[in-house]
Parts: C-alpha cells; sequence; structure tokens
C-alpha cells in the first residue's frame, strides 16, 4: 500500500500548513500563563478556522525550543493529517463520511523498528534530566501547575497480553525528574497500569509529548482493547510508523517524535494531581493523589517542538478535531445500531463536544425521528454527560448552528417534541451533579418536520442548488471578491 498521507512527521507537517496559511508563529510569550491567554483569546476572537500557533523565544528559554497549538483545529489541517483531499470534500460532512470510510476499510499496520532516529538527537539520563528544558505552560490563573503533557501519547504495554496502549493523558510536571498523569477510571492506559501496581510494580511509561498528527489522533481515540494506537496510526498511514526500542522501559518510542520522556509510576508514592481546567471548561474535578512517575530518560529533538493543548471554557484550540472524531464515532454507532438514512451527524464544539449533538436523518416513518434521539443521546461516544440531543431533518446541516436554531425555531413544538429523560450517566466533571449521585437529566429535541405534515408543510423560501450552482458559474469571481476569498 502506498504512503496515504503526504507528511513524514510533525516538522514536515507544520511546513504544509505553513504554506496553505494555516501557522502562525508568535514569538516572546512567556510560558507562565501567557502562552494560555493569548490561545484562548485567539480562538474565541475566531472559533472557526484559527491558525495553529507556533510559540518560540518563549520567556527565559532559548530560540528553537518551541510550543504548538491548535495543531488539527480546521478541517483543511485535519483534512491534510488524514490524506484527505478537501477539494472532494468541500463540506464538513462530506469530509467526516470520507474519513468514516476510510476509517472502515484501512487495516492496521505494526510499527516498523529500528536502530536509530531523530529523536536521539539529544538525551538525558541520571543528574541531567530535567523536565523543564522545555517551556511548560501553565495554562490558566487557577491551574494546579506546569502540564508538559496535554497534546500527548502516553505509552504503556499490558503485562498480561503484551500490547501497548498510546493515550492522551495529561502530565504534570512536579519537579525536574518527577511527574503526575491523570489518567480517568476505565481508560485502557488506567487498566494497564493499574495491573503493575496492582501487583506492587512500577508500571513503565514513554510519554510522547512532542507527537505527529496521526499518533495524536490515534492517542485520543477509543481505539479498540487490545489493539494498539501504533497500528492504527500505521494503517491510517497507509505505512509503518518508525519506532525505536526505549532503552530504559522496551517500549516502542516514536523515532520520529519531538520529545519523549521514559519512567516509571510507581507504586508506593503519590502526589496531589491538578486543579486542571477540564473539557468542559470548569474546574470541577477536584484534585486527587495520583502516582508519581520517576523520569528516567529524556529524549529530544534539536531544537524541539511541545504539542500542547489547553482545555477551557470553549472555544478553544483542539476543539474541531475532537468534534470531528466523536461524530463519526457516533454516526458509527447508530449505523450499527439498525437506525437507517442518517445524514450526518455533529457533536458541537460550544458543547466541547459532548454536550450538545445533532443528528441529520431523512425520515423514513412514523417515529424514526424519535428513535435516532434516543438511541443518540445514549450511544456511545455521546452517551456520557450529555444535555442535549437534536434530530433535524436532512436539508439542515448539523454542524452548522445557523440552521439547526432555525429547525428548533420552526419546526420543533415543545410541547410535543421535547422529552426529558432522567438518571442518565453523568461524573464528576458534570458542574451540575451535586454530591455521590452521579447522574445527569436530558432533553431530546425532535426539531424534523412533523411525519404526518411532510407533504404539505409550507415551502422552505431559498434559492434553488441549481440556480445557486448557475450564479456560481456566472459570478464566481465576484462572490470571492465579495467575501474576501483567494481566486
Ligand atoms: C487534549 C486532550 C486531553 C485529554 N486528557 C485526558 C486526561 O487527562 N485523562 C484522561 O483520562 N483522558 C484524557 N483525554 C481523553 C483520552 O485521550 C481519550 O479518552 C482516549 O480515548 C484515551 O485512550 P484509551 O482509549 O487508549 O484509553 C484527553 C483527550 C484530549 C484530546
Amino acid at each position: 500500500m502506498d504512503r496515504a498521507v503526504q507528511y513524514r512527521d510533525l516538522r514536515d507537517f507544520l511546513e504544509q500548513i505553513d504554506a496553505l496559511g494555516e501557522l502562525k508563529k508568535v514569538s516572546g510569550a512567556h510560558w507562565d500563563k501567557e502562552i494560555g491567554a493569548i490561545t484562548e483569546m485567539v480562538y474565541r476572537e475566531q472559533p472557526v478556522d484559527a491558525p495553529a500557533l507556533l510559540f518560540d523565544e518563549v520567556g527565559g528559554y532559548p530560540k528553537g525550543y518551541r510550543c504548538l497549538y491548535g495543531m488539527l483545529a480546521s478541517a483543511k489541517r485535519f483534512g491534510l493529517a488524514l490524506g484527505l483531499d478537501l477539494e472532494e470534500h468541500p463540506s464538513r460532512m462530506e469530509l467526516l463520511a470520507a474519513y468514516r470510510k476510510r476509517a472502515k476499510t484501512f487495516a492496521p499496520l505494526p510499527p516498523r523498528f529500528v536502530d536509530s532516529g531523530p529523536v536521539q538527537e539529544n538525551v538525558q539520563e541520571g543528574d541531567a534530566i530535567d523536565l523543564l528544558t522545555f517551556p511548560v505552560p501553565i495554562h490558566h490563573e487557577l491551574d494546579g501547575g506546569r502540564y508538559i503533557g496535554t497534546a500527548c501519547g502516553v505509552i504503556t504495554r499490558d503485562p498480561d497480553e503484551g500490547w501497548v496502549n498510546v493515550g492522551t493523558y495529561r502530565v504534570q510536571v512536579l519537579d525536574g525528574q518527577n511527574a503526575l498523569s491523570y489518567i480517568s477510571q476505565g481508560k485502557q492506559g488506567r487498566i494497564q497500569r493499574d495491573k503493575y501496581l496492582k501487583a506492587g510494580k512500577p508500571c513503565p511509561v514513554a510519554i510522547v509529548v512532542g507527537i505527529d498528527p496521526l499518533l495524536y489522533i490515534a492517542a485520543r481515540f477509543q481505539v479498540p482493547l487490545g489493539v494498539s494506537e501504533f497500528d492504527y496510526a500505521g494503517g491510517i498511514a497507509g505505512e509503518p510508523l518508525e519506532v525505536l526500542t526505549g532503552t530504559y522501559t522496551g517500549l516502542p518510542i516514536p523515532a520520529n517524535a519531538e520529545i519523549v520522556i521514559e519512567g516509571e509510576i510507581l507504586p508506593d508514592r503519590k502526589q496531589v494531581e491538578g486543579p486542571f481546567g477540564e473539557w468542559n471548561g470548569y474546574y470541577a474535578g477536584a484534585t486527587k493523589e495520583e502516582p508519581v512517575i520517576q523520569v528516567k530518560r529524556v529524549l529530544y529533538r534539536n531544537d524541539p517542538i511541545l504539542t500542547c493543548a489547553a482545555s477551557q471554557r470553549p472555544p478553544h484550540s483542539h476543539l474541531f478535531e475532537r468534534s470531528f472524531i466523536r461524530s463519526a464515532g457516533l454516526w458509527d454507532k447508530l449505523e450499527l445500531a439498525d437506525c437507517p438514512s442518517v445524514r450526518g451527524v455533529w457533536m458541537h464544539e460550544a458543547g466541547s463536544g459532548r454536550t450538545f449533538n445533532v443528528v441529520s436523518i431523512h425520515q423514513e416513518y412514523f417515529g424514526h425521528a424519535r428513535q435516532a434521539a434516543l438511541l443518540a443521546s445514549q450511544l456511545p461516544p455521546a452517551g456520557y454527560v450529555n444535555r442535549f440531543t437534536v434530530v433535524v431533518d436532512d436539508d439542515i446541516d448539523p454542524s452548522n448552528l445557523y440552521d439547526v436554531i432555525w429547525a428548533m425555531g420552526t419546526r420543533c413544538n415543545p410541547e410535543g417534541d421535547l422529552d426529558i429523560l432522567r438518571k442518565n450517566w453523568s461524573s464528576r466533571l458534570d458542574p451540575l451533579v451535586f454530591g455521590d449521585e452521579l447522574y445527569n437529566s436530558r432533553a431530546i429535541i425532535d426539531a424534523c418536520i412533523p411525519y404526518e405534515r411532510r407533504h404539505d408543510f409550507p415551502r422552505v423560501a431559498q434559492t434553488s442548488p441549481a440556480y445557486k450552482r448557475l450564479m456560481k458559474e456566472k459570478f464566481g469571481p465576484l462572490f470571492d471578491e465579495i467575501l474576501n476569498r483567494k481566486g
């Protein structure tokens, strides 16, 4: 199989997005809250298609030691990362459909072991180890510390079955040689970690904190239990990822990574982790003790890039790809549940890709819309902590809030079209959850034209697609000029 993506590693990817005008370089901001605040302000100002931000000359650090935010936060960057052509799939729903098709057809490819790679350009061991060699940011005023791992990959191996997991779990620096990672219950890395710790043994871990786009996509995706994210990323690339064997841990380490930390998670030492701004924009999870990670080895490229993600009140710099990956997952699950004629799914960025979800269908029978709503409100990845599920007809783009709100305002009578579900699956991270009762209630909203009125519902006042095409043919450059687009 030929390589399906057109870049070799993160640096190559950055050069390509720079050429597309999708990367902005920022010099002189400080790691202590300035980088976090600037990123937040840029993404608030421009929630859709803001550029990736590459911070250099970060307060107190040498030039070249950089922090990257938002590497995948636009359709162009995400499409490039996956090797999907945006010309062929111009709308979000078309890109989503193409991604789902690819995800169904590729075969996982195990990594290829090599003897050397750029990540070995610099190695710290023993007393030379210092995690603060890198401009590790503190994002917000109330965060509990500097987080070296946010857009990262935490690599562990199952002690019984031998397979390797890579998960994006946050990593806080305690001091130059020690760190903490918060891995929530049920996550695959947590299951593996706890097997070692329960047996009183240290858990070998390698943490990639300068990660390439494909391994990052795989690390934050719930790849089926027993399948390694390395194989998944290789499958999407159409070529095995090149890895080295970690000298300390024996774990596979991406040879082209920017920065890798090898160490062990200790069974007998804990420290308080957090607080950290969560995905839903609150500090709802209290601080908790987590096992200490003792660092044994740090590898990094010359002029290393720390890949970062600041979670906060939306919008933020990793929402687009989050909504994209999760929406694809929910669409898949609806199909598996035999919900027919789903035309699109979007788990909205403003709902942090969880709390406000929209499904568009071509209505096939009485009750179809309610069936889709009920399923979408419970199936993974939406079933946990969501609040609103809206079902719309197939003339509505579920990712376009303008369209969705118009449909809700004209096709949904709350008296008959809104149902409340009680005692659903929530979390201590839900700011409305109080005490130990981890339930929430949620609404399903049927914003489809009533099925019985589908033939006599008022016609929509709008230009037809055929007439729009004609206008584009006749006045194409004019649109580009008016809308300030490159021709
Ligand atoms: C930027 C970012 C930060 C994340 N931080 C954490 C975290 O700190 N702890 C956690 O358990 N999951 C976190 N997640 C979610 C996991 O990465 C996600 O659930 C993934 O599927 C876990 O991998 P696994 O399926 O191998 O367990 C984060 C995701 C992203 C995108």
